[in-house]
């Protein structure tokens, strides 16, 4: 027997035996993701729903995080993989490229599976003009009032939404800007983009979208037509750490779960992991877990990061390995191996973790990696 087929029997073996091979896993609490929605919902009464699901629903699993929301009024997703992906598991509700077309090539799919699409730079919408599409086509035109990145600007914008308001390609056209720093309520940006995006949307007459989490929080005045719902709907705050709405009743929807594998007594002066960054200030014993920056936990978390152990906070010491961290285990000294340990989720925010890192929340949830095992509450 060749190492592949001693490693296929093995893997067969485990799941025969229901074994876990590796005690890290995360929980998906669906309940909490409804209850982020409804929560949406009641801040905008008004506006219609597009939940964002791109990069694989924010970590929590594309197909599953759509099944879960019956009552988005409709998906943003960055790509037509991930639009195709919904088509083909039955998702019949309005679905938004974000970054619409890399290629004209894509425009008969597009059409096929009726996907609206972002316009943000004059190739497209060049394109889409001289396309002939079986089926005409929700287009979001996209104007630049601060991002500084994707988007037309406001030139641009003059020119090409007369042309395609009236092009047979085209069944409705939806205004779009976005926010380059609503996590900062008292960013100045904030009122300049709101203002801009305003004279826009009323000289057009037309339908709009602005806000993200952090303005169908704060900025009620940015909710127009449709909002686009991302973080807030994991249960994450969007704001800067300064500013986080601690009376915000959200659900973190994400828990990542491991267990103490071991437990070491360690001298006055030993070096805890690569680097020998940290060093035992007495003998005392330190936790590792089964976890790293191989499955997504930020490597760059600081001595001190908190991790709940026996739903106590113990702090992270040494260095994040790709599969390990070590903990320090002197408020828990009779901890013992197989004792549960939570690395972010209920209890524990992922933006706390993710201030200790010099990070966002967003991109501790999208990191998560496929090896780590997925369970539903
Ligand atoms: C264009 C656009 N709209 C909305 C969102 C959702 O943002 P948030 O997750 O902050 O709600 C994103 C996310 O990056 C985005 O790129």
């Amino acid at each position: 027997m060749n190492n592949n087929q001693v490693c296929y029997y093995l893997a067969i073996e485990i799941n025969k035996q229901k074994l876990m091979s590796c005690p890290t896993f995360i929980e998906l609490d669906w309940s909490a993701l409804a209850h982020n929605f409804h929560l949406v919902k009641k801040q905008c009464p008004q506006a219609k729903i597009m939940a964002v699901i791109k990069s694989d629903g924010y970590g929590h699993g594309l197909l599953a995080v759509a099944g879960h929301l019956p009552d988005a009024d409709g998906f943003a997703v960055a790509c037509i993989e991930e639009a195709l992906q919904l088509r083909a598991a039955g998702i019949s509700q309005p679905i938004l490229l974000l970054s619409g077309f890399f290629e004209g090539a894509e425009l008969p799919l597009i059409a096929q599976h009726h996907l609206a699409c972002v316009l943000h730079q004059p190739w497209q919408c060049e394109e889409l003009l001289r396309y002939p599409v079986p089926t005409p086509l929700a287009i979001w035109l996209k104007v630049d009032t601060g991002m500084g990145r994707l988007g037309l600007s406001p030139e641009q914008l003059h020119t090409f939404w007369p042309q395609l308001k009236n092009a047979p390609q085209v069944q409705s056209l939806t205004l779009m800007s976005h926010m380059a720093c609503a996590d900062d309520r008292n960013h100045p940006l904030n009122q300049q983009q709101l203002r801009l995006f305003a004279d826009y949307q009323q000289y057009y007459q037309t339908p709009a979208s602005l806000a993200n989490s952090a303005c169908l929080l704060a900025m009620p005045n940015s909710h127009y037509t449709w909002v686009r719902a991302g973080i807030i709907l994991y249960g994450v705050s969007p704001f800067l750490p300064e500013q986080r709405l601690a009376a915000l009743p959200l659900k973190p929807v994400m828990r990542l779960r491991s267990s103490l594998m071991a437990v070491v007594w360690h001298h006055k002066g030993d070096n805890i992991g690569y680097g020998g960054t940290w060093r035992c200030p007495q003998d005392m014993p330190v936790g590792i877990i089964p976890i790293g920056y191989g499955d997504g936990y930020p490597r760059h978390a600081k001595n001190g990061t908190p991790v709940l152990l026996n739903q106590r906070p113990v702090p992270l010491i040494g260095r994040v390995s790709m599969n390990l961290i070590s903990l320090d285990l002197r408020s828990q000294p009779h901890a013992q191996v197989g004792d549960p340990v939570l690395l972010w989720g209920q209890g524990l925010p992922v933006e706390t973790v993710a201030d200790h890192a010099d990070t966002i929340g967003y991109q501790l949830l999208t990191n998560v990696t496929q090896r780590v095992a997925r369970k539903t509450i």
